[in-house]
């Protein structure tokens, strides 16, 4: 039996997650995809491949039967989709966990409510990924790392073996995390940030090897974090 979905949001991350809902159907029939919810009046109607966008956020609440994914969030304001769950402020049961037929889930691997891993992701074994956690394609993640909520994962992504990455941190594209190193909550990687050492919370890290480039200008009490929505 399909359920009805809806994706909060109606930019590029938007338009990929209903690409990969597309292509779960076409392997086994999963989601009806109602629709797109965003803000912006431009978007009103439009419609985006497979769905239109029905309205704002507001109108969440018409789709009380419906189950919900949030994919908004870019690198200029990476913390946007912890706001934007903050104040859906739906219970975790009613999130929709999206995994592309072409991601590969290995033994062991825990996957929360909100988060969409998109083509070619790989989870080797025993990795943990909270809520609303947003991965591009060709990401890869082994053993035993945890990704809490609202983290945002670059293409092309690789972490080691323990690493853990905190709420909200952005990592991104090609970014390399060696084993056992610790982002902070809210942290941002550059694209193919070399990272050797932990990075601490709410700072911005870059090159070969990383070295701090300053502060995000978003604080954790901005994004709304920690989050009580996404508890599980
Ligand atoms: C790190 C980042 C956030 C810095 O952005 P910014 O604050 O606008 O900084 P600027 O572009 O002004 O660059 C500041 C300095 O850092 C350097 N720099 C920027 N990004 C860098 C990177 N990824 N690696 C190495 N150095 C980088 C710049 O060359 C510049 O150096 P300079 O002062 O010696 O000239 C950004 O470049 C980045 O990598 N964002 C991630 C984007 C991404 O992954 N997109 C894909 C989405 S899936």
């Amino acid at each position: 039996m399909t359920r009805d979905l809806i994706i909060v949001g109606a930019g590029g991350f938007a338009r990929e997650t209903a690409a990969a809902v597309v292509a779960l159907n076409d392997v086994s029939p999963t989601w009806r995809l109602r629709g797109f919810l965003d803000d912006d009046p431009a978007k009103a109607g439009r419609r985006y491949g497979p769905a239109r966008v029905l309205g704002p956020l507001s109108t969440v609440d018409e789709w009380s039967r419906a189950s919900v994914v949030v994919c908004v969030g870019n690198p200029r304001d990476h913390l946007s989709r912890a706001r934007v769950v903050e104040r859906l402020g739906l219970s975790a049961d009613r999130y929709a966990t999206i995994v592309h037929p072409a991601a590969q889930v290995g033994l062991g691997c825990l996957v929360g409510p909100g988060t969409v891993l998109l083509a070619q992701v790989v989870l080797t074994a025993d990795v943990s990924i909270g809520a609303h956690v947003a991965v591009m394609p060709h990401a890869v993640f082994t053993h035993d790392d945890v990704v809490e909520d609202c983290v945002t994962v670059g293409a092309g992504v690789r972490l080691g073996g323990g690493v853990r990455i905190g709420q909200g941190a952005y990592l991104g594209a090609g970014a390399l995390v060696r084993e056992s190193v610790t982002v902070g909550a809210g942290a941002l990687l550059g694209m193919g940030a070399v990272t050797l050492h932990d990075v601490p919370p709410h700072e911005v890290w870059a090159g070969n090897p990383a070295r701090r480039l300053g502060a995000t200008t978003l604080s954790a009490g901005a994004a709304g974090l920690p989050l009580r929505s996404a508890a599980r």
